[in-house]
Formats: structure tokens, C-alpha cells, sequence
């Protein structure tokens, strides 16, 4: 019994409390994409066809295995070599059951990789280690938080800033590889509104595992009112940090619209306070003024600097950041 509880029941516990359809990882149950609905119902498909053929294959072997088994009291039985009709059989059964596979694969196939004509664009850049949204409706630049309209089909321009990189949102679609000096593409839409976990699926550096981003599919109206935020200028050029931040350093990377900042290294800082969270911390006044005395201890290997702030400048810098709503 112990051996039976080991073996079978402690494995199968563990499998099944791993399966729940919220899991944000789970792409066979609970999916909330019409690409990724399709990407499940083939995968079902092929897995109940693959069962079936399991069961009886595997029943008839042990059928087999018990009703013919030695019982010390038989004559050698009559030897038999080759059988036209049973090799017949075993060629067509599988041949006609891939067929039945490699239809609705295709089809699949067909719908993913046609991107909906009434689709909105929206730019993705990969970079080590975070993700940048260009809407070129609206004009205006986002990083790790993708906002969509629920309902709407998205057609999303994948490039790679340096290496290759996955483009992964398992509720919502399959993922595409991001490749530098080769833009691929693919669409994606969301049936319900909620915020969905995303992540970077290509090893692509020492950060790889801190690559998240989170898709956020909103109502079209308050996706509208979003929009309209973001394409507002939010610096408040009189606060004493927005001097700093535009005669430091911060500048030969960043741009905050409205200001005479326009670096396109790193994240566009338009609206840094709008977005929940950044670099894996949470967007408060305490992580950002950890984030800025020293990026490298954070995030190591990134490519913002440590400049050695001090204390001082972080506060200024810290109030003026937090204050781009
Ligand atoms: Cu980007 Cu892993």
C-alpha cells in the first residue's frame, strides 16, 4: 500500500492540483484568446485520439501477454511469417488517423497565422530584459504593461532589439519567437477583461527569468480613456527632480514626453507612475529609490549604470518620476 501511495496516488495528487484552469500558466483549460481556444482544442483533440490508440494498443499487448502466457503444459504452436491482411490493416488504420490528425492541424495552423483584417497594430520590441508597446494609433510608448481592448484583435509586430527572445501570453495566444533583424508577427485577442501574466520564453541573457510583463485587456471605453492619458503630457517641469532628470545623465536613454527628453535606450518614463510595477519591483517611492541608488544590485547585468546618485538627487528624482501619472 505504501509502495501503491508512492508510486501512483502521490504523482497523480500532485499532477492534478497543478491543473487548475486559472493557473496563468494553464493553456488547456480556462484560456481567454480564440488563439489560444484553438491551440487547446487541437491539443485535446490529438491527446484523446493518442489515448485511444494507447488503451488499445496497450490492452490488446497485455490480452495477449496473460492469454498466450507459458503454462508449461503446450506443444510449439503453429509458426507462422508474414500476413498480408493484419500488414495491410496496420498500414491503413494509422495512415487514415494521421490524416484525421493533420486536417484540423492545418486548419489551425491557417487561422493563427491569418491576422484579422480589422485588427489594431501594436509595435512589441524585445529588449535585455524588458518589452516595449509602441502604439502607433495613438502615438505614444509603453514598457511591461500591454494594454488591449477586450473583444479586439490585436495584431502585434514582434522585434528584437539584441538577441531572441519568446513572445509568450499563455492565456491568450501561443508563443512567437522575437528575432532580431526579422520581424515576425501574430495576433491575439482577449474575451474577458482581467490582466493577464506574460513572459519572455527564450533563455536571452542572465535576467531571462525577470522578463514578465502583464497584459491588461480592458472594455474598449475605459481602454479609450487610457489611451487619451497616455497621449497627455504628464511632467510637472517646476518640480525641483525634473531638473535633475534633465540635466543628469537619465536623459541619453529615457524620454518623458512634453520635455526635452527623447533617449529610446530604455523605457520610455511618459507615464512611469501609471504602470503597477517595473523592473519585477513595485512601483512605489521606496523600490524606485532602490531601483536608482543602484540598478546593478537589482537587475544585475542590465544596462542602466550605477551613477552613484546622491541621496539627495534620488528623492528629487524619485518625487518627479512618481508624479508622471
Ligand atoms: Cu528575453 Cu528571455
Amino acid at each position: 500500500m505504501r509502495l501503491l501511495g508512492s508510486v501512483v496516488i502521490l504523482p497523480l495528487v500532485l499532477l492534478l492540483v497543478s491543473c487548475k484552469a486559472a493557473d496563468p500558466q494553464n493553456t488547456l483549460l480556462g484560456t481567454h484568446g480564440h488563439v489560444a481556444a484553438d491551440i487547446a482544442k487541437l491539443s485535446w483533440g490529438v491527446f484523446w485520439a493518442a489515448a485511444v490508440v494507447f488503451v488499445l494498443v496497450e490492452g490488446m499487448l497485455l490480452y495477449i501477454l496473460v492469454r498466450y502466457r507459458d503454462r508449461g503444459d503446450r506443444e510449439l504452436p503453429v509458426q507462422v511469417h508474414g500476413h498480408t491482411k493484419l500488414e495491410i490493416t496496420w498500414t491503413i488504420v494509422p495512415t487514415l488517423l494521421l490524416a484525421g490528425v493533420a486536417v484540423p492541424t492545418l486548419f489551425t495552423l491557417i487561422h493563427i497565422d491569418t491576422i484579422p483584417k480589422d485588427s489594431m497594430t501594436i509595435n512589441v520590441t524585445a529588449h535585455q530584459w524588458w518589452w516595449e508597446f509602441q502604439y502607433p494609433d495613438g502615438k505614444f510608448t509603453t514598457a511591461d504593461e500591454m494594454h488591449i481592448p477586450v473583444n479586439r484583435n490585436i495584431h502585434l509586430i514582434l522585434h528584437s532589439n539584441d538577441v531572441i527572445h519568446g513572445f509568450w501570453v499563455p492565456k491568450l495566444a501561443g508563443k512567437t519567437e522575437v528575432i532580431p533583424n526579422h520581424d515576425n508577427e501574430m495576433w491575439i485577442d482577449a474575451t474577458e477583461a482581467n490582466t493577464y501574466s506574460a513572459q519572455c520564453t527564450e533563455f536571452c541573457g542572465e535576467e531571462h527569468a525577470l522578463m514578465r510583463f502583464e497584459v491588461i485587456a480592458q472594455p474598449q471605453a475605459e481602454f479609450n480613456s487610457w489611451m487619451v492619458g497616455q497621449q497627455a503630457q504628464a511632467a510637472d517641469l517646476g518640480h525641483p527632480g525634473a531638473q535633475t532628470f534633465l540635466k543628469g545623465p537619465c536623459v541619453a536613454c529615457h524620454a518623458i514626453g512634453g520635455t526635452a527628453a527623447v533617449g529610446n535606450v530604455g523605457p520610455n518614463l511618459t507615464h512611469f507612475a501609471s504602470r503597477a510595477w517595473f523592473e519585477e519591483m513595485d512601483n512605489n517611492p521606496d523600490d524606485v529609490a532602490k531601483w536608482l541608488h543602484n540598478p546593478q544590485a537589482v537587475k544585475p547585468g542590465n544596462l542602466m549604470p550605477n551613477y552613484n546618485l546622491s541621496d539627495q538627487d534620488i528623492q528629487s528624482l524619485v518625487g518627479f518620476l512618481e508624479g508622471l501619472k
